[in-house]
């Protein structure tokens, strides 16, 4: 007989909206149809041993409890020399930068600071999965502004649009998941004089700051001063140094910004794990790894952008992050998350349609893949490809 009182709550979910998601879904195919995976963006590689050698040694040192909820100062001291050095602007350890649990957490945290319920959060598409769920939870209203189709550059009439005296933030992501573009100088100014008028917050998703090629240079929200005053910087070492799933980034902020963003960090993680923290600020010593790292992932775009430019998939620029898309139009009719379906079961590539990054769903026959993988990975996945 069913107890009457163990009976299970009915739930009224906060996040209507949100299912299974296509990452998960194309992941799942690639392991059943054994294709080679470059739709979610992770490396297969391993990262540098020193770094797996830091650890350790932090473990063996006994750093194996809570440290301070902001970080340990030595990591955040590495973290304002680092954004001093390449960006010329100077937060302060003590109280404008703060290590958080990866970029995702920083981003929630960060909306969770500013937005209030019925305040107006100015995304553009496409943009990343976190972001709309994480001003649901905050109870504020999205406003989506597309990038422009085709080029993906921002549209700032557009923008400027949608400014409304209920904005209180707006999200900007450069290099750019999914698209791969770097906003230029002028544009990051654009953004500044757009702003200044106004009390809007920036949240300044830089994830991908090092990766950057070519002639595209990476341009921090840090380095214009209007919009550092204004920002929340973020940024993220799974990408920088190869380790993913260790979830540690940071966040620089001015410091009434970083008060309140450490007010709901203290209680949302209150802090993040003390080993990593003492591996990375021992790692970021040198900065050659990160100074390094266009070179090493430009040379793996150049080899995979090499062999798909022998199909009939047509390349978009990738001018940063470690992303590649292709305009698939010659090759086939079908919506991107068929093709995408079907390139996995069929051709045993695994790829992410661009039309999961939009609310609405927007087709424009772009899919994107992913190039942090082994030199194998790419020649088997460009092999299959080949057929295209
Ligand atoms: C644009 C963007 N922001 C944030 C993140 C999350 O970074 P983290 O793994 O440090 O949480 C990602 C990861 O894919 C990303 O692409």
């Amino acid at each position: 007989m069913s107890n009457p009182s163990a009976r299970t709550p009915a739930i009224d979910t906060k996040l209507p909206a949100v299912g299974t998601t296509i990452f998960t879904v194309m992941s799942a195919l690639a392991a059943e149809k054994n294709a080679v995976n470059l739709g979610q963006g992770f490396p297969d590689f391993n990262c540098d041993p020193q770094l797996l050698t830091d650890v350790s040694a932090a473990m063996a040192a006994g750093h194996n409890q809570y440290p301070p909820m902001p970080g340990i100062p030595a990591l955040r001291e590495a973290i304002s020399a680092k954004i001093a050095q390449l960006y010329g602007h100077t937060y302060r350890a003590a109280d404008e930068i703060t290590v958080t649990a990866g970029a995702t957490q920083a981003i929630i945290t960060a909306i969770l600071a500013v937005v209030r319920p019925g305040d107006e959060v100015i995304v553009l598409e496409p943009c990343y999965d976190s972001y709309v769920p994480n001003i649901d939870l905050a109870g504020g209203k999205v406003v989506r502004v597309p990038l422009t189709p085709g080029t993906f550059r921002p549209d700032f009439g557009r923008i400027a649009a949608a400014i409304t005296p209920r904005t209180r933030a707006i999200i900007i992501n450069t290099p750019h998941n999914p698209s791969a573009t770097v906003w230029t100088a002028a544009e990051m100014r654009e953004l500044e004089e757009l702003l200044a008028p106004t009390d809007i917050f920036v949240i300044s998703d830089e994830v991908y700051e090092h990766m950057v090629y070519g002639e595209a240079k990476h341009q921090s929200a840090a380095s214009f001063p209007g919009l550092a005053a204004r920002s929340f910087i973020v940024s993220s070492f799974g990408k920088t140094y190869h380790v993913t799933g260790w979830k540690v980034g940071y966040v620089a902020a001015p410091a009434p910004l970083t008060a309140e963003f450490r007010k709901v960090h203290q209680f949302n993680v209150f802090t993040v794990n003390t080993p990593m923290q003492h591996a990375l600020a021992a790692y970021m010593a040198d900065p050659k790894p990160y100074l390094e790292l266009p070179a090493f992932y430009q040379r793996k775009r150049d080899l995979f952008a090499a062999g798909l430019a022998k199909t009939r998939l047509k390349l978009l620029p990738s001018q940063g992050t470690y992303f590649q898309c292709v305009d698939i139009s010659e090759v086939s009719d079908k919506s991107e998350a068929d093709f995408c379906l079907w390139l996995t079961s069929e051709i045993g590539v695994a790829a992410i349609p661009l039309s999961a990054f939009y609310g609405n769903g927007f087709d424009q026959r772009v899919v994107r893949f992913c190039f942090a993988k082994k030199d194998e990975t790419l020649n088997t996945a460009l092999d299959r490809l080949a057929r295209l």
